[in-house]
């Protein structure tokens, strides 16, 4: 019986826990879009099948979430934000201030083959620039794509930006297969990692006769891993040097504003990554572990057509998304996520149900009034219990209420990391005194208190 009421398959519950540490990762993407100038935006989860049919790809097609509605509509549940956003932005790109910075935090859904890392709905936080057609936006998409990690306490030397450039794959393999062939191959590379040689020389054999020499090209231009590298690659190219030489310059100021920044170290140059999604025109990135496990944590970059394509405004644009599930695998992993998501500020312990619980509530219901977290138990218990409750619950401070403390109009404040102790009074200026405590600990001032 209880197998029918279980979650679906790559889906999930959220108990307390999971609700925290999840809402701890909306935290850091909010924080990290904020400190970039981003304005959220949302989108129905529920959207007409033929919004991602059309513009997302063959890979996220086939993953679809797709039914007939009851009014006979084709629809899918959103498998990405970004024919969403492309949409919005299409439909009222006259009266939108520009360059327009939107981020969005929401639930995606795709039906993957389950493996660690990937789920059948998982949240993803967005940000896209649109009205922007210089490299200063990519760098700008791909500095906070760091940042967010960077918030979350990933550095440089756990995680990578690797950098690539669909303009450059197209510029290289259009002298190799036909022009409207180039997507189904970069598609055919985006696997070239994970699947079989045979299986990938069987995909390539479709669209050129020696799939061996197009395949040992491709494999010279993956060696690519610098923009030094990259530069004397292109002076092979003869034929197409003034293009080229442009696009090395796009590469240099990119890299150079990313260095400013402080982000250069988080990137390597490597056309290992093309991108599955058939939108994207330019620049493309992905996050990995450095150590090369795991699935990607991010990837994005710019889709100058797609918000033309959907109807609305010739606007190019570029953007990431980064996913939950891998950021809270690599955080775990590293002991990055924080124990007590929901500890309170204060724990109230009280020696009885007279006058000290009667204290304990005044002075807990200032405290939230004052917008800190207070609890206390519910129940009665003995001290030494409630003592112990206050530990578990995680918060860094208990208030005691004996006794004597209310025979003096005082309220003994207990550092639970420490164990020392401080006698406050109970006046007016009590509030303020343990929104101090909270801040910056107990008070050294032996006139303030005494230690036991
Ligand atoms: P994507 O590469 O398909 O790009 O997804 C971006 C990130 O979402 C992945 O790197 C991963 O962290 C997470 N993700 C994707 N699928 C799953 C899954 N099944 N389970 C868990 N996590 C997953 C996009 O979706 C583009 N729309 C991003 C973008 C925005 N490009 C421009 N703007």
């Amino acid at each position: 019986m209880a197998s029918s009421f279980q979650t679906l398959p790559g889906f999930r519950d959220f108990y307390p826990e999971e609700c925290a540490v999840r809402n701890h990762l909306f935290r850091l993407w909010r924080q990290a879009a904020a400190e970039f100038g981003f304005s959220e935006w949302d989108a129905p989860v529920l959207e007409p099948l033929e919004l991602f049919t059309e513009k997302s790809g063959e890979e996220i097609r086939r993953q679809l979430f797709e039914f007939v509605d009851k009014g006979g509509r084709a629809v899918a549940l959103r498998p990405e934000m970004t024919p969403s956003l492309a949409r919005m932005v299409g439909a009222k790109a006259a009266s939108l201030r520009r360059p327009i910075k939107w981020f969005s935090i929401g639930e995606n859904y795709r039906y993957e083959r389950m493996q660690k890392g990937r789920g059948r709905s998982f949240y993803q936080f967005n940000a896209d620039i649109l009205g922007e057609a210089g490299r200063a936006a990519d760098a700008e998409i791909i500095a906070l794509t760091a940042r967010a990690l960077e918030l979350a306490g990933l550095k440089s030397q756990d995680v990578v930006v690797r950098l690539s450039d669909r303009t450059l794959w197209f510029e290289f393999l259009s002298s190799k297969v036909a022009p409207e062939a180039v997507g189904e191959v970069l598609a055919i590379i985006d696997k070239i990692e994970r699947e079989p040689q045979e299986k990938i020389l069987e995909k390539l054999s479709a669209h050129c006769a020696d799939a061996t020499a197009l395949l040992a090209d491709i494999r010279a231009f993956l060696q690519i891993n610098s923009l030094e590298a990259l530069e004397a690659f292109l002076n092979t190219l003869a034929d197409k040097k003034e293009s080229l030489s442009a696009r090395l310059n796009d590469w240099r100021a990119l890299l150079g504003r990313l260095n400013a920044m402080g982000y250069g170290d988080w990137v390597a140059v490597d056309f290992g990554i093309v991108r599955g999604l058939a939108y994207y025109t330019g620049f493309v990135f992905e996050v990995f572990e450095r150590s090369g496990e795991g699935r990607a944590l991010a990837g994005g970059g710019r889709y100058d057509n797609l918000v033309a394509k959907l109807g609305g405004a010739d606007l190019p644009a570029c953007g990431f998304g980064m996913g939950d599930i891998t950021l809270r695998l690599s955080l775990e992993e590293r002991g990055l996520l924080p124990q007590f998501l929901n500890a309170p500020d204060f724990y109230a312990v009280t020696s009885g149900d007279g006058a000290t619980q009667e204290a304990a509530l005044a002075d807990a219901s200032q405290l939230r009034r004052a917008n800190l977290r207070v609890e206390y138990a519910l129940k009665g218990a003995a001290f030494g219990k409630q003592l112990k409750a206050a530990s578990q619950s995680g918060a860094p401070f208990a208030l005691l209420y004996g006794e004597s403390e209310i025979a003096q109009n005082a309220v003994r404040v207990k550092d639970l990391t420490t164990g020392k102790e401080s006698l406050l009074p109970r006046d007016e200026n009590l509030t303020a005194h343990l929104v101090a405590v909270r801040r910056v600990g107990l008070p050294k001032d032996p006139c303030h208190g005494h230690e036991h």
